[in-house]
């Protein structure tokens, strides 16, 4: 029996990958296997030659693609020089994320597990498909498969003599040790929160710092919906972008939220810490500076306003020492509480911060060393790029939707990272937003007497706006568009804008506003109507055709 080791990979966009990665890896320690658990992309690929025994744990995301951190990896796999048997030391299994309401439903999990097998890796299991769409979400083929998996995994690797599977009862060690630093440390504040500065062209490792130029709601005051054009200065940022380009922005937990979370935790949020990883070979997390406050944690790491997942309400179950609340959060960690925990946080999207409000005996007694574990780091936002350097250099305009909406709940939900744009002030001083810009989905036409169909209801319309900037400034003609919204009176965008350019003869402008007759009139009615014209510019024109929201 060779050395019990096992490597847990994930490719994950939104964090469901990684927080079921993590379960694996915890499983696995509870079996005595040496375990890591990585993104596709932080770990040597080269070394997979040498792995025994791998599981991968793959979202699919975009019109089936892979997750930003499984690119390089994915690239890497697919290469045509890699031997047909470069894998066969490998035992493998490949658990995929996916929702089939997607036409390409796990995709990705379902490639990768047959080019593993095109390198002669060995699957210990069928690829299991896990589903947004079922009524139990993913867990209900994760729980099966998992129990499958270590099943096969303990047959080949049978645990050691004299050891048992750790009991579910028992906590695990933390990953890292926060240790405060004394009060009096000299590291002042301002190096702390200094990011570095960029390399090359700025990434999620190294954002770049954006000062907000202007903040402008483009709906009327009197519509339900806020809507706002944010312009950033991206001026000796190393930024380049083109139409149909994706800005990726990390927003921040609001100042009341970072205060309330910190006095439920008995936190002192100017303390500074370092962090230590209690098992050599594990990485500290990379966008924490190190040494780092409590404030800067909860302000730019920790995801309180996320809806908590099963993980989180398993680990809390172990600091608890109240009876009552250990048997709900126990309950919520079971496979038999799943539906209980949907009604309870999915349905009525009940944030991190308000389920720590409902088990404050437990919230109190969190060690601060878990604090990394039990919550998400905070996910960026992705926003269509809404300008073209073409017609604006240095600059970048985003058209955002802020989302707010009811449930059962009497607090308002707000979104995140919106509703943190929409706050943000330049006439009240130096405002900045980490921000960096990665390649879109949409690519058009190089040549100018191609012309373009853009279907963009509301903020749908804002990579449109992009390219018709960018191929007026080139002196492409051919652009037609689309657009829908509620109110010719209330969210409008850019109504000036394209009247002007209907006047210069540069775009061909159809409008559908839903709301401003009895009947419902959308961008399709619209369509319908013209078919001739567009019949014509697709059989004649060779048109490509758009569609975004
Ligand atoms: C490629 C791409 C381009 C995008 N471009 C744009 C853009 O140009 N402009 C733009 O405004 N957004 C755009 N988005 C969406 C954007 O990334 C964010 O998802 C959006 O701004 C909300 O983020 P948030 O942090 O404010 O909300 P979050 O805190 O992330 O909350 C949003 C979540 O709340 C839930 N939710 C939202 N509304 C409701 C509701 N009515 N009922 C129940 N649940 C609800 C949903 O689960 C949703 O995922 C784009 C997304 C992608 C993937
Ligand atoms: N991929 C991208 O680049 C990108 C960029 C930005 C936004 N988006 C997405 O675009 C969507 C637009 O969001 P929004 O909040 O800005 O839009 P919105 O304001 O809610 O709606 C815009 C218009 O679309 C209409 N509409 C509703 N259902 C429709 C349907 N089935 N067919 C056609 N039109 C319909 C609405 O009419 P009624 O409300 O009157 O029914 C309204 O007139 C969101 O899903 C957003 O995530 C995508
Ligand atoms: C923007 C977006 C695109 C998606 N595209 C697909 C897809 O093409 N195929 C699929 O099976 N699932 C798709 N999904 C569903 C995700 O794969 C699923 O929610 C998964 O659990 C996300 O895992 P993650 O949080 O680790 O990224 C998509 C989800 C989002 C938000």
């Amino acid at each position: 029996m060779g050395e019990r080791r096992l490597l847990v990979l994930f490719g994950s966009q939104t964090g469901t990958a990684q927080d079921t990665a993590e379960r694996i890896g915890r499983e696995a320690k509870r079996r005595h296997l040496r375990c890591w658990v990585e993104a596709l992309d932080s770990c040597d690929l080269a070394n997979l030659i040498h792995e025994p025994l791998v599981v991968f744990v793959c979202a699919t995301t975009g019109q089936g693609d892979p997750p930003d951190n499984m690119k390089m990896f994915w690239r890497f796999l697919f290469r045509k020089n890699l031997p047909a048997g470069s894998l066969c030391q490998l035992d493998y299994a490949v658990l995929g994320l996916g929702d089939s309401s997607y036409p390409k439903f796990n995709f990705v999990a379902k490639k990768l597990h047959k080019r593993l097998l095109q390198l002669g890796g060995n699957p210990l299991l069928p690829v299991a498909l896990g589903d947004d769409q079922h009524d139990l979400g993913p867990d209900a083929v994760v729980d099966p498969w998992l129990v499958a998996l270590w099943d096969k995994i303990l047959a080949l690797y049978p645990l050691p003599p004299g050891l048992e599977i750790i009991s579910p009862n028992v906590c695990l060690p933390p990953k890292y040790t926060l240790h405060y630093l004394p009060e009096d440390s000299p590291h002042p504040e301002s190096d702390l929160l200094q990011p570095p500065a960029p390399q090359a062209a700025p990434c999620e490792l190294h954002p770049f710092s954006a000062p907000v130029v202007s903040n402008q709601r483009v709906t009327a005051q009197s519509h339900f919906q806020d809507v706002r054009l944010i312009e950033f200065d991206i001026a000796g940022s190393g930024i380049t972008f083109s139409a149909g380009d994706v800005v990726m922005i990390q927003p921040q937990n609001c100042p009341e939220d970072v205060q309330q979370f910190c006095q439920l935790l008995c936190l002192e949020p100017h303390r500074r810490f370092v962090l230590e990883p209690t098992e050599p070979g594990t990485s500290l997390p990379p966008l924490l500076p190190q040494p780092c406050t409590i404030q800067y944690l909860v302000t730019h790491y920790l995801d309180i306003s996320c809806v908590p997942r099963r993980s989180f309400f398993e680990l809390l179950s172990y600091f608890s020492t109240n009876e009552l609340e250990r048997e709900k959060l126990q309950e919520f960690s079971s496979a038999q509480g799943q539906e209980e925990l949907y009604s309870y946080c999915n349905r009525p999207r009940r944030t991190t911060l308000e389920a720590l409000w409902d088990f404050p005996h437990t919230t109190s007694a969190i060690p601060a060393d878990y604090l990394l574990e039990l919550i998400p780091r905070i996910r960026p936002r992705a926003f269509s790029i809404a300008s073209s350097m073409l017609a604006l250099p240095e600059r970048l305009q985003i058209l955002v939707a802020v989302v707010r909406y009811k449930t059962r709940l009497s607090k308002p939900r707000r979104g995140l990272c919106s509703t943190w744009l929409a706050s943000l002030n330049p006439e009240q001083g130096d405002v900045r937003v980490p921000l960096w810009v990665k390649k879109g989905g949409m690519k058009f036409p190089a040549d100018p007497a191609t012309p373009v169909i853009m279907i963009g209801p509301g903020t749908g319309v804002a990579p449109f706006r992009a390219a018709i900037q960018e191929r007026v400034a080139l002196g492409h003609g051919g652009n037609c568009l689309f657009f829908g919204c509620r109110y010719k009176s209330k969210d409008f965008y850019c109504q000036t804008e394209w009247e002007e350019l209907v006047k210069k003869g540069l775009l061909t402008l159809f409008t559908a506003f839903s709301r401003d007759q009895e009947e419902k009139v959308y961008v399709q009615h619209r369509i319908r109507e013209n078919r001739k014209l567009v019949w014509e510019l697709l059989s004649s024109g060779n048109a490509h055709i758009y569609l975004a929201g």
